[in-house]
């Protein structure tokens, strides 16, 4: 048998580490979005934009004669891994999920979790400006109403803020610890307004947020589809070249 044809829904750290770490044994594209307007390079075959849908995403597997699905997707990216594992299913190609680890809440942090953004909006007065979002434009609209606050935004690509009167920072993650020290020092970060999203790329503003006594809003991440899913970029690799593989739920 030749090498396994692997298709990998990124747009993700661990979704590029996937691809660079099974190199020349597989045979991978990763499928982006097509949000970022530079993506970051990537190993292997890329491809980008939506498929149409479970359909869409199922007649590609059967099309492109994929071997194996790895949906290393982000946490709240909650539509793209329900479809990954409809599609998968009526195109019987084995999935496995790359579920990012929780970040541990430590001694010093002040989190107060919230179900999504217009909860995390309604909890804002109480808290000290300025608020650092740092959440997908989708979520934007719910603080939009809220004047007479200060919001710091971090975006990849530039263009206008998406939300008026915001300042806006442009940097690619990962972010060190001394980077976000500076940030929360530079913009006078007083809350932190951030998905529990997890995972270390993007841990720092977390830590120094518990060193400044910053508050955190922190929005639930939504429930895991379910089935097979690994917490580590080795795991899924590993299952991708083991044909007798599966992951753990
Ligand atoms: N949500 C975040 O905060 C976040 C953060 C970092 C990276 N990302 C990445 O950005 C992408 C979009 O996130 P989202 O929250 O907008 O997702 P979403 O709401 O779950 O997906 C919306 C639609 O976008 C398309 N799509 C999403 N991910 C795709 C992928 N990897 N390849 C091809 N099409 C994809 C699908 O369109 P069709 O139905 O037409 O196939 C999907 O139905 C994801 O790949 C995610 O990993 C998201």
């Amino acid at each position: 048998m030749g090498r396994p044809r692997i298709l990998i829904l990124g747009g993700t750290g661990e979704g590029a580490a996937i691809a660079r770490a099974l190199g020349g044994r597989a045979e991978v594209t990763s499928s982006l979005a097509g949000r970022t307007k530079r993506p970051a390079a990537l190993a292997g075959e890329v491809r980008s934009g939506g498929f149409g849908g479970v359909e869409g995403l199922a007649r590609y597997l059967g099309e492109q004669r994929i071997d194996r699905l790895i949906d290393a997707t982000h946490p709240f990216a909650a539509r793209i891994s329900a479809n990954a594992r409809e599609a998968a299913e009526r195109a019987d190609v084995p999935r496995l999920a790359v579920e990012r680890p929780m970040w541990r809440r430590q001694p010093g942090d002040r989190w107060i979790c919230v179900a999504d953004a217009a909860a995390a909006a309604r909890a804002l007065p109480d808290l000290p400006d300025a608020v650092f979002l740092t959440l997908g434009p989708g979520d934007l609209d719910a603080f939009a109403g809220l004047g007479g606050r200060r919001f710091v935004l971090r975006r990849i690509d530039p263009g206008p803020s998406p939300l008026a009167g915001a300042e806006v920072v442009l940097a690619r993650g990962p972010f060190d610890l001394a980077g976000e020290r500076r940030l929360f020092e530079d913009y006078g970060v007083g809350t932190l307004v951030t998905r529990a999203s997890g995972g270390a790329a993007t841990e720092a503003k977390i830590a120094a947020a518990r060193e400044r006594g910053v508050p955190v809003v922190m929005i639930r991440r939504p429930p895991a589809e379910p089935g097979p899913r690994v917490s580590s970029v080795e795991a899924a690799v590993a299952w991708a070249l083991n044909s007798a593989g599966s992951g753990s739920s």
